[in-house]
């Protein structure tokens, strides 16, 4: 097929992006959009402080857009992310743990009742393990309050909100074997043993020349699958240019076709123009829309399978 959707559809996958609502008026944004992808994350409006910066208090307009632009176009909504330590309003780390308790739920039970019904797979925890070696989890208002049951809590909410949605847990630095990952199969390993409901890892596969794409990266996605969830590489971007950009790009998307359960890509945005990584040009079409090298070597991928 010509098209990174259409490309991963023949094999059952998809191919998304992450899209930010208040670019979708730029006609080549939208246009690249519509053209390339059959699948989308809202980059920032459905985080916490976007829906609920005041208490129970929901604004749901920019993420609406997405959404709403999405199932016009036929395509899966990823939701990002529901319990996460960053872009939390200032409120919620100021609750006591009965507080902070019933605001997480109360959270995560609005917004996915909100999109019930239109959600692929929700992020339900994002990044809630520290780099480096210890494997520990990261701290925040709800591991500090809350310890690890958090988790497991916000799970079985999201749950109960909408028993058709795909729950993930989301991280990043988790791409290959190593302590970071290994303690998040190790949970991923005991929520299946104890009958949590998680559906998906979502490796979210930011690469630069410090973090490249690990030799063991297809081994690390299988021993996920293994378990018995989906892997999605939910992020993915890779700073540099030319054909190191695209030699990662497509090692990552070989390793996803190789890998039964892995359901699908999404890349961290459209153009070089809007990335996170300011200077940088991570993604598939430079910022002028124009298609680059990496963009050639995931459809032939794609295409090779
Ligand atoms: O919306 C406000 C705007 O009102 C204000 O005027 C402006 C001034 O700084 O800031 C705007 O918010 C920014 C927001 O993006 C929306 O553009 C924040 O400052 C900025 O920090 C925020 O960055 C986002 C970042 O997450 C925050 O942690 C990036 O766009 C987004 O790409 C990035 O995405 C994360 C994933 O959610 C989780 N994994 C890592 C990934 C990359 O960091």
């Amino acid at each position: 097929a010509s098209t990174l959707g259409a490309s991963a559809a023949a094999d059952g996958r998809y191919f998304g992006t992450a899209v930010a609502a208040n670019h979708l008026s730029e006609a080549p944004y939208a246009t690249t959009l519509d053209t390339e992808f059959n699948a989308v994350t809202p980059e920032n409006e459905m985080k916490w402080d976007a829906v609920e910066a005041t208490r129970n208090t929901f604004t749901f307009g920019s993420a609406d857009q997405i959404v709403s632009h999405a199932q016009g176009q036929g395509m899966k909504i990823r939701g990002h992310t529901l319990v996460w330590y960053s872009q939390l309003p200032g409120w919620v780390s100021g609750l006591n743990a009965t507080d902070l308790k019933s605001a997480m739920d109360n959270h995560i039970t609005q917004v996915v009742q909100h999109y019930k019904g239109k959600i692929y797979a929700w992020d339900v925890v994002n990044e809630a393990f520290q780099d480096g070696g210890s494997g520990a989890r990261r701290s925040s208002p709800f591991q500090d309050k809350l310890g690890d049951g958090y988790i497991e809590e916000a799970f079985r909410t999201a749950r109960a909100a909408d028993p058709d949605a795909k729950l993930c847990y989301n991280d990043y630095n988790i791409d290959g074997v190593n302590a970071k990952s290994t303690a998040v199969y190790n949970m991923v390993k005991d929520f299946k043993a104890r009958g949590v409901p998680i559906d998906c890892v979502g490796l979210q596969g930011h690469f630069n020349s410090q973090s490249p794409v690990p030799g063991d990266y297809q081994a690390n996605l299988q021993r996920f699958a293994d378990l018995g969830v989906d892997v999605q590489i939910t992020e993915m971007d890779v700073a540099g240019s030319g054909t190191a950009q695209a030699n990662s790009y497509t090692a990552v998307v070989n390793a996803c076709l190789a890998v039964s359960r892995c359901a699908g890509i999404t890349v961290w945005g459209i153009t070089d123009k809007y990335s996170w990584r300011s200077g940088d040009t991570p993604l598939l079409f430079d910022g002028n829309y124009a298609k680059k090298p990496a963009y050639t070597a995931v459809l032939a991928a794609l295409n090779a399978s």
